[in-house]
């Protein structure tokens, strides 16, 4: 039966709440995936199984978007002439459409050819580190952190010497993903500081390009389509700062997850090493076994029946992907680390209109990143299991991996 008051989901919910079991909170999404919908207080519920997390993804009665603008009605106007919302990830259609769409068109052609260019600068980092002694690297900090901001910056045209005040925004600029009723006061007042450095550093990057368009995505944005359409400046800093947060943390958390997966997986790791064509398929199964981003969030705007319960209008819905992932209504032996497994119709990059626009960037990066760790690294092996993990609890990940060695080969 659905589970009804005193709402047993909520001590669940407050193991994943725990640091503690940050390292693994899996125990937790077993249980959730017993039932497909659980109530967790009066107007919030947690969504687990497969199938209706992805119903709910695509069904347009959900909405991501806040119910006031996010400066009030004072604030800047968006190019639809109405107050500006924020980053089109927390938009509806049809406005959320028409953002997305013209970053489509200028993100989509200039990652196609991004593979050989991501390879190198794997390499290059792990180079940092050469030399045929044995010797600890730490994952995390040497290539899963450096890696996506530069490849931001790369497709950015933002110049290398810029990357480490990207990086600091980025961590700085995650927090505006969670859902504001999870915000203290002093957090909210640290947001709008950052969102002003953010446009105070952005703005004049912009004047420069619309001043002397040159051949990057920013200078895209800015001249390419119908003007009278296309995205204003507070939009355009947004969706530079969306690019940046939604595809940093999170590729972070794919290649240190993945990492920590193939460790422990020596043979995965084995047959990665002997068959690097295999780095898809282990891409793919990181993604569906510990994924970037464990959670996500909605309000309903009509009352819907999900799994027998009506969930009624105006209430939050959490959809728990990491636990969808594991459902054993859907995947055979969930909790195995299983790439050659069939039917990976995992839940990582979401679904719908939300559906992450990264995901083809993410994955070249992931399967350049682990394919590396596999075939230069001699033995690797965690000098700490589990290793320490940072305090987030949506997108979650280590906050350092130190891997031991016995050297790692040279390239070329
Ligand atoms: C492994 C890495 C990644 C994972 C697991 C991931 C996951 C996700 C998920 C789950 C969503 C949907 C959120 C929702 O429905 O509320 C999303 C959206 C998004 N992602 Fe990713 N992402 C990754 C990498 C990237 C990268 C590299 C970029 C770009 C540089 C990116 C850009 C975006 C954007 C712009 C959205 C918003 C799409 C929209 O609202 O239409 N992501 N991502």
């Amino acid at each position: 039966m659905t589970s009804a008051r005193p709402y047993p989901a909520a001590a669940l919910f407050g193991r994943l709440l725990d640091h503690a079991n940050r390292h693994d909170p899996y125990p937790y999404f077993a249980e959730l995936t017993r039932e497909p919908i659980w109530q967790l207080d009066a107007h919030t519920w947690l969504v687990s199984g497969h199938c209706e997390i992805s119903a709910l993804l695509r069904d347009p009665r959900l909405s991501a978007q806040d119910a006031a603008p996010a400066d009030g009605p004072s604030g800047p106007l968006g190019s639809d002439g109405r107050p500006f919302r924020g980053p089109f990830l927390l938009l509806d259609p049809p406005h959320h459409d028409a953002l997305r769409a013209q970053t489509v068109h200028q993100f989509t052609p200039r990652i196609l050819g991004m593979r050989p260019r991501i390879e190198a600068m794997v390499a290059g980092l792990l180079d940092q580190h050469g030399g045929s002694g044995p010797g600890e690297i730490d994952v995390v900090a040497s290539l899963a952190y450096p890696l996506p901001v530069a490849v931001i910056c790369a497709l950015l045209g933002v110049p290398p010497e810029e990357e480490p005040v990207f990086h600091s925004f980025a961590g700085r600029l995650t927090r505006a993903l969670d859902p504001v009723e999870t915000l203290s006061k002093q957090e909210i007042a640290e947001l709008e500081v950052t969102r002003a450095d953010w446009l105070a550093y952005l703005l004049p990057m912009i004047e420069e390009r619309r001043a002397a368009p040159a051949t990057d995505l920013i200078s895209g944005l800015l001249t390419d389509g119908d003007p009278a359409t296309r995205m204003v400046d507070v939009e355009l800093a947004a969706t530079l700062g969306l690019l940046l947060i939604a595809g940093h943390e999170t590729t972070v958390n794919l290649i240190a997850n993945g990492t920590l997966a193939l460790l422990r997986n020596p043979d995965v790791l084995a047959r990665l090493r002997a068959d690097p064509g295999l780095a898809p398929a282990v891409v793919e199964e990181v993604l569906r076994f510990d994924p970037p981003v464990q959670m996500n969030g909605r309000h309903t705007t009509a009352d819907i029946r999900v799994a027998g319960q009506v969930v009624p209008a105006g209430d939050r819905v959490t959809l728990m992907l990491a636990a969808g992932n594991r459902d054993p209504r859907r995947f055979a032996a969930p909790d195995r680390f299983w790439p050659e497994r069939t039917g990976n119709a995992h839940l990582a990059f979401g679904g719908g209109v939300h559906y992450c626009l990264g995901a083809a960037l993410a994955r070249m990066e992931g399967q350049a990143a682990l394919t590396a760790i596999a075939t230069r690294l001699s033995i690797p092996r965690p000098v700490a299991d589990p290793p320490p993990y940072r305090p987030n609890m949506l997108l979650r990940g280590p906050e350092e991996l130190r891997v031991a060695h016995d050297g790692i080969t040279p390239t070329g």
